[in-house]
């Protein structure tokens, strides 16, 4: 589109001010003012104003008919071992056939963690203080091994972390993968928006825009050619995490099994909640779709519920832990959300059922957004002065054809780093990890001193390359011939 076609479209939608400063600006800032303002799609931008700011941020999400949503239980906790173990051969076999490829989101700002620089670069394992980049890439390097095939990954940036990703991928040789089947592509941006509707602007030669949420994932696959490239490849299925969980069992046989022996479009891992009030996403059922409700979102009450026997009744928390059909995400991406029905907070599109078009809902979070006023000046506000708009991936869910819900253990799955300190820091993480190493030995056989929480005395750690789930790692300890003592700086490589 030509730049005078450009501007009269944002005239005609009423959003005139983000060229206001236009005719000031040297030849350079307008070109990069018009890029910006190409990736817009205004009449989307029209139908989020017009359903997702009419809403009164406060309103309740709609919990009519919701109940916990069923999931299939660990052998541990009383599932059925034969048919997890049918579901890890299925896995197995569809990781020998190259079917599966690994997807990381890896486009958010970490703003939390405050660490200058993409998360995945961020320094995670206990001994060598590997980033999560290349835990990840080893683990994959690992199962490509395994299973004789290698595997394609893909890596989901943003517009402001991308070439630093590239980059650190090339300075660090693609820690041995094949460059051939790493791929990068960048996720959409959407602008933020006064909570008058008006585009807000940063300065007056760029627009406030940032990344669309994780959600935007799936028209980022397709968008970017991925789908089409698994297509290529015979690979059916993405093996979806995100780029904070280096405890994340990237490719996991028994869970890709379950997905494929129910023809599943999305499979999702669960972990029972640790105690009610946990803030993590509750896997749940509405009009017999299954949905995950944000703990905000969920009355304090029904958090708390408990069914007959004692048990938390809501009680399977969300890790985002996914897989995703490839044509289903193409289904998804290729859908427009047409913001006329509204559930669980959000503006979406409805169900294939109702004979709207299937698309992920937007979100509104409420932000503190710096900008210019009327005549130009920067604005620094101390309380919300907008409104950014993010998708979630797990909207997909309520859309995909017989989803799966497979248990999984924390331990096994889960410990972000998500905060500097606290919580989901570094060093929960470091020592989550250091608990799982000291797991693996001791069921090898090894003499490992742990305190009552299992965690080891001595700085240890297991390069994925030696064994990066409990199988793996079974079958290379056996192997080690001698068996080393567990002391401090014992790496296995
Ligand atoms: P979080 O919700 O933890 O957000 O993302 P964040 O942006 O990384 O961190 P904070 O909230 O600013 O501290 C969960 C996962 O989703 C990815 C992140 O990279 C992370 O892997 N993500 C999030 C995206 O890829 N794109 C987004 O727009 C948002």
């Amino acid at each position: 589109m030509d730049a005078d076609r450009l501007i009269a479209s944002f005239h005609r939608a009423g959003q005139a001010q983000v060229f206001a400063f236009f005719d000031q600006l040297p030849a350079e800032a307008r070109r990069r003012l018009l890029g910006e303002a190409a990736e817009i799609d205004l009449a989307e931008v029209e139908r989020l104003t017009r359903t997702l700011l009419a809403q009164n941020a406060a309103e309740g999400v709609n919990l009519a008919g919701l109940a916990p949503a069923p999931y299939e239980k660990r052998p541990e906790h009383g599932g059925d071992p034969a048919a997890w173990a049918r579901a890890k051969a299925v896995g197995e076999e569809a990781l020998r056939a190259g079917r599966v490829a690994a997807f990381t989101v890896a486009g958010g700002q970490g703003t939390r963690l405050g660490f200058d620089g993409p998360k995945g670069t961020f320094p995670v394992t206990p001994l060598k203080h590997k980033p999560l980049f290349q835990v990840f890439a080893e683990k994959i390097r690992a199962a490509g091994t395994r299973y004789g095939r290698p595997l394609h990954w893909f890596i989901m940036t943003s517009h402001s972390n991308h070439a630093a990703t590239e980059a650190f991928f090339a300075e660090r040789k693609f820690f041995g993968l094949d460059r051939g089947r790493v791929h990068f592509f960048r996720q959409g941006r959407m602008p933020a928006v006064g909570f008058d509707g008006r585009i807000l602007l940063e300065s007056k030669a760029s627009i406030v825009l940032s990344p669309d949420g994780h959600g935007g994932s799936l028209r980022a696959l397709d968008r970017s050619g991925s789908l089409d490239l698994m297509q290529r490849e015979g690979v059916g299925t993405l093996s979806y995490f995100q780029v904070d969980n280096p405890l994340v069992r990237s490719i996991d046989p028994a869970f890709i099994g379950w997905h494929v022996l129910r023809q599943s479009e999305m499979s999702s891992k669960t972990v029972t909640k640790a105690y009610a009030e946990e803030k993590v996403g509750h896997f749940c059922t509405q009009d017999g779709k299954t949905v995950v409700v944000e703990y905000s979102d969920l009355p304090m009450a029904m958090q708390r519920e408990k069914d007959a026997s004692g048990q938390l009744r809501y009680i399977a928390g969300s890790i985002a832990i996914h897989l995703l059909d490839r044509e289903f995400v193409r289904r998804m991406a290729r859908s427009t959300s047409s913001g006329q029905a509204r559930s669980t907070g959000s503006a979406q599109g409805g169900s294939t059922d109702s004979g709207f078009v299937a698309a992920l809902p937007f979100h509104r979070a409420d932000k503190k957004i710096p900008t210019i006023d009327a005549a130009g000046a920067p604005v620094t506000p101390e309380k919300p002065n907008g409104v950014k708009f993010e998708m979630f991936v797990f909207d997909a869910l309520r859309f995909a054809r017989n989803p799966v819900v497979i248990e999984t253990l924390r331990a096994d799955d889960f410990s972000p780093v998500k905060n500097a300190d606290g919580v989901d820091s570094p060093k929960t993480c470091r020592e989550d990890q250091l608990r799982q190493f000291a797991r693996w030995l001791r069921a090898g056989g090894a003499a490992v001193e742990t305190d009552a929480t299992g965690l080891p005395g001595a700085t240890i750690e297991v390069s994925p390359r030696f064994g990066y789930d409990e199988d793996s790692f079974a079958d290379a300890w056996k192997k080690l011939s001698p068996k080393p003592a567990v002391v401090d700086g014992l790496y296995l490589e």
